[in-house]
């Protein structure tokens, strides 16, 4: 399951597992003990940044090794400054010994200048330089890197160390930060009659939400005769079903559409479980997600009743007629209950009493959303 976190004002989603770092710690402690023989060499930490990667890099050194820490300082939000502060340099002499220095990541390279600057006059035997993390498209010197981790894209990360303003260093896992920000994404649900159009107009009203409407966005495709509308009415024509691939095309299309939303609310999708899942992995494309399934519950009699009071005005024939009402009503419930489990499995089913007032309603499932 995808968690996003946030830090601050920001939002970031996983990244790099702490078995996948434990993985990339082991072989740069293999690596610099296998090429380092018998020599006793001083591991460096950079603080504050690889307090972590330290601690766990010397316990993965099958050697005898020493163990030291310099503070610098040249970040500002999640921007690199050119600016590097020494806060603590060095306190012991290390004439004719091998050193390794040890950096979460390595970013612009400002720092790692100033480490070789410290270094200038101190008579080291070697300087190695190992990374957890490199991004070598925001890498602009030339001091060779010894050890790297894992190469990283120039994005912004934390935990493992890592931090935004303060925040996420004691995070075991790293995060990305999140190139589309937050959204509130809502699959809408409810028996025939519970009042989902209308909920869905004043949801969208008040949290600025785009509201996605599966059967209108076909009926605009075919209307517009879009390719994908076009291919839509050739299975339409032949009297087969829709491939998910295709709907999912389209309600692509309408979220690309609206790329800097609110959020979305989705109506009349997803309907089966294969469904759900391919709307899920078009959400995790766009660096979002789905946040919740919201269902108004209303009781059967009440539905009947409410639907057969519409009947009589909308001229709608299947509101006219009570067995094909239950039987709308059966139906919704047998297709419905496997999304029920599938959003409850990933604690994002809420169901809201869909009985009484427009406002009281609406109340309802504002309290539901407020809390996502
Ligand atoms: P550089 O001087 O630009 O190479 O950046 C090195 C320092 O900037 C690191 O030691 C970190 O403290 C910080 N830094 C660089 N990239 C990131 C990042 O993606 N997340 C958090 N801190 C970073
Ligand atoms: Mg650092």
């Amino acid at each position: 399951m995808i968690t996003v976190i946030k830090l601050h004002d920001l939002y970031f989603k996983p990244f790099i597992s702490a078995k996948e770092i434990d993985i990339a710690v082991q072989k740069m402690a293999d690596d610099i003990a296998a090429d380092l023989g018998d020599e006793v060499p001083v591991f460096i930490g950079i603080l504050n940044g690889s307090f972590m990667l330290v601690s766990d890099f010397v316990k993965k050194y099958p050697k005898a090794c020493e163990v030291t820490f310099i503070k610098l300082a040249s970040y500002e939000g999640v921007k690199s400054t050119e600016d590097i502060q020494r806060l603590i340099g060095l306190t012991q002499d290390l004439t004719d010994r091998t050193v390794v220095i040890l950096e979460d990541i390595i970013d612009s390279g400002n720092t790692l200048e100033e480490v070789h600057r410290i270094f200038e006059n101190e008579n080291v035997k070697q300087l190695l330089i190992a990374t957890l993390f490199y991004k070598p498209e925001a890498y602009s010197k030339d001091f060779k890197l010894h050890y790297i981790g894992k190469e990283i894209s120039d994005k912004f990360i934390v935990g493992y160390g890592l931090d935004y303003d303060g925040l996420g260093r004691d995070l075991p896992d790293v995060y990305q930060l999140k190139t589309t920000q937050h959204m509130t994404n809502i699959v809408l649900f409810g028996p025939p009659g519970a009042g989902k159009g209308t909920q869905a107009n004043f949801l969208k009203e008040k949290y600025d939400l785009i509201h996605i409407s599966t059967g209108d966005v076909f009926r605009y495709n075919i209307k517009n005769k879009t390719a994908l509308g076009m291919l839509a009415k050739s299975f339409i024509d032949k009297g087969e079903l829709v491939p998910d691939q295709v709907t999912i095309d389209m309600l692509n299309k309408e979220v690309e559409k609206n790329a800097d939303a609110n959020g979305f609310i989705f109506d009349g999708f997803p309907r089966t479980n294969a469904q759900a899942k391919a709307l899920d992995e078009l959400m995790d494309n766009k660096d979002s997600q789905i946040d919740a399934m919201v269902a108004l519950e209303v009781d059967d009699e009440v539905l009947v009743k409410r639907l057969l009071e519409r009947g009589k005005t909308s001229g709608r024939p299947d509101d006219a007629d009570e067995s094909i009402i239950r039987n709308r009503i059966k139906e919704y419930y047998n297709k419905t209950a496997i999304l029920k489990d599938y959003y409850s499995a990933q604690n994002k089913y809420f169901g809201a009493d869909g009985v009484g007032s427009i406002e009281e309603i609406t109340v309802r499932l504002s309290t539901v959303i407020d809390k996502l």
